[in-house]
């Protein structure tokens, strides 16, 4: 037996097993058919967090052989972006995973995901064309391709995915309807710290200076809200945001902090039922991302 075989029976042995291969994940996933069990995707790039178990725990209300797929993607990093940095706790997630009742990690290397001369694409349209779109060229191509992988790979009945990447939930319900792949997307709602700062892998490069500040979206998108439910038009709304952050301990930059419609993500209209109100920020090195979504009130005919 090789040393390469022995790692793979020792990841094959853990609980919950890791499988690494396409044959690995397959084979898992095939057993677990024939149980007469159904699939269910949780996809992340690891560093897991309370945010990323509530997906875990919406997958498991559905009493299915749950899947969290680990995996770091290159594509969907531009390359001024924290690829190399981005953490890696591959340990305690697995041990996460164990805790939360996962009966499966799949954890692929890049030879997976991106095989020997690997060209493919998956290119969404309009909806990735505005918010965090200009400012990171390639992202959601890159988030397109890779979940179109996961989805071949591990040929899911269901995958949450959270509100909290707004647009890329969006663009992944779009992609799957598009591409026609018999999934259903759950969407799960956003998990935040008590003071109301989402929680996000990214949080753990704040410092304890950056992390007050950080607090600053979150105050702008409840005054927002705020503003909304009150009856201000969308725009009202936005230029209270931009108030409201601009008032509080501000950010290093602002990307944007947008009211949009929710379903296509463009301007508001008469007919707009639902309101997304989007930020994008950095604080230091970090970019944060946040949304609340605000339902108006029914048009009187
Ligand atoms: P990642 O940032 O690890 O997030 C994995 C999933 O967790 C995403 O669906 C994200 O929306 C959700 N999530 C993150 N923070 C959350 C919070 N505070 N509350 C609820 N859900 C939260 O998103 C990605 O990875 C990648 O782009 C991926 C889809 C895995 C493709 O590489």
């Amino acid at each position: 037996m090789t040393i390469e075989d022995r790692k793979t029976e020792l990841d094959l042995q853990a609980r919950p097993p890791v499988a690494r291969t396409a044959t690995d994940v397959r084979k898992k996933i095939a057993d677990a058919r024939a149980r007469g069990q159904t699939i269910g995707l949780v996809p992340t790039m690891g560093a897991l967090h309370a945010g990323h178990l509530s997906l875990i725990e919406h997958a498991r209300r559905r009493d299915a052989f749950i899947v969290v797929s680990i995996y770091v993607n290159p594509t969907q990093f531009a390359p001024h972006e924290d690829l190399s940095s981005y953490p890696r706790p591959f340990a305690d997630d697995h041990r996460q995973c164990a805790d939360a009742g996962v009966d499966l990690v799949f954890a692929p290397t890049d030879e997976i995901m991106y095989p020997p001369g690997d060209e493919t694409r998956v290119q969404p349209g309009a909806l990735a064309i505005g918010l965090c779109g200009p400012h990171r060229p390639g992202h959601f191509e890159g988030v397109c391709t890779v979940v179109a992988r996961l989805f071949n790979l591990v040929a899911p009945d269901f995958a949450c995915f959270g509100q909290k990447d707004a647009q890329q939930a969006l663009i992944i319900k779009r992609m799957v309807t598009d591409l026609q792949y018999p999934i259903e997307i759950v969407e799960c709602p956003t998990l935040r710290e008590p003071d109301g700062l989402a929680l996000s892998s990214r949080n753990a490069y704040l410092s304890n200076e950056e992390r007050m500040r950080a607090l600053c979206l979150y105050r702008a998108l409840s005054a927002g809200r705020e503003s909304l439910l009150k009856g201000d038009a969308a725009e009202r709304a936005a230029t209270i945001m931009h108030e409201t952050i601009a008032q509080s301990s501000p950010p290093d930059a602002i990307d944007y902090l947008v009211a949009v419609e929710a379903t296509n993500l463009q301007a508001v209209t008469e007919a707009t039922r639902r309101v997304l109100l989007a930020g994008a920020i950095r604080i230091g090195k970090t970019r944060l991302i946040d949304n609340l979504l605000v339902d108006l009130p029914p048009l009187r005919t």
